[in-house]
């Protein structure tokens, strides 16, 4: 008999321990969040949010790039721990929070310079990821920035079900595949591979929500995948996603 499907928040509670990490470790951590972070910019003085923010691996290093603050929530009660954990140990003054994206209305309106998002719409519906993208565009400044990365909309359809990432589609089509769960697994360089999922998204989905949320200015969208510099580093980790979209980058900004 098949096993009923695990909850987000049990899925990342069993598997905290693996996820913290101090150093590149995931195939996401070469492929996807240098990029992201980078597309961050300068924020040094800037007001922070990062939602799904995990163990905050991505939460210490804007930190360290100067943000004036930065808090940190998602939905796993055991990520928040680790990642409290290592601010105890190494203080940062990041402030973490356990609770759900898509109830931030405690948050003060136009409290944030910069909202991320590193892989948390793939664990979301597309009404969800709405509702979560109105209120960013409400905590958001004028002119402040919402940069978020999911996995690629074409990755189950274009790489076997193999390491070092991948996504079931289930015999579910581009199209009739939309807010799916797909099961899928990411690996570390070491070899452990961790449990992923994805409500499927065709770019369509992406611009459709934003523009209903309020964020009426052009995106600047990238599409992710394996580097040269990636290839010379570790040929036998990231040789069989070469040249496979591996995920979607985006930044908007509020304009009004
Ligand atoms: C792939 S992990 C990424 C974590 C972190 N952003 C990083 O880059 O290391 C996805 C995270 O999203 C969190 N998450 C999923 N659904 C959520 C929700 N509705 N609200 C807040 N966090 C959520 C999970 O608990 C998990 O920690």
């Amino acid at each position: 008999m098949r096993e009923p499907p695990s909850t987000v928040q049990a899925i990342y509670d069993k598997s905290a321990p693996s996820w913290v990490r101090h150093e590149p470790t995931i195939l996401s951590d070469f492929t996807a969040r240098p990029p992201t972070l980078d597309f961050c910019g300068n924020v040094t003085g800037k007001r922070v949010l990062d939602l799904g923010c995990g163990e905050g691996y991505c939460a210490r290093q804007l930190k360290e790039r100067g943000a004036a603050s930065v808090f940190g929530i998602d939905i796993s009660p055991e990520m928040i721990e680790r990642a409290q954990i290592q601010e105890r140990q190494s203080p940062l003054g990041i402030q973490y929070q356990a609770g759900s994206a898509t109830d931030l209305k405690a948050l003060k309106t136009e409290s944030f310079d910069l909202a991320v998002a590193v892989f948390l719409f793939n664990y979301l519906s597309i009404d969800e990821m709405l509702c979560v993208m109105q209120e960013v565009h409400r905590l958001l400044i004028v002119g402040g920035d919402f940069i978020f990365v999911v996995p690629h909309p074409m990755l189950a359809f274009t790489h076997r079900q193999s390491a070092p990432f991948y996504f079931d589609s289930e015999s579910q089509g581009y199209f009739s595949g939309r807010d799916h769960a797909f099961t899928g697994k990411i690996w570390r360089r070491d070899g452990i591979a961790l449990d992923v999922r994805s409500f499927h998204k065709v770019f369509s989905d992406y611009f459709t929500a934003l523009k209903t949320a309020g964020f009426t200015a052009m995106p600047e969208l990238q599409e992710l995948t394996v580097t040269p510099e990636l290839l010379e580093l570790d040929s036998s980790f990231f040789e069989p996603v070469v040249d496979i979209p591996l995920h979607l980058l985006m930044r908007v900004t509020r304009s009004s």
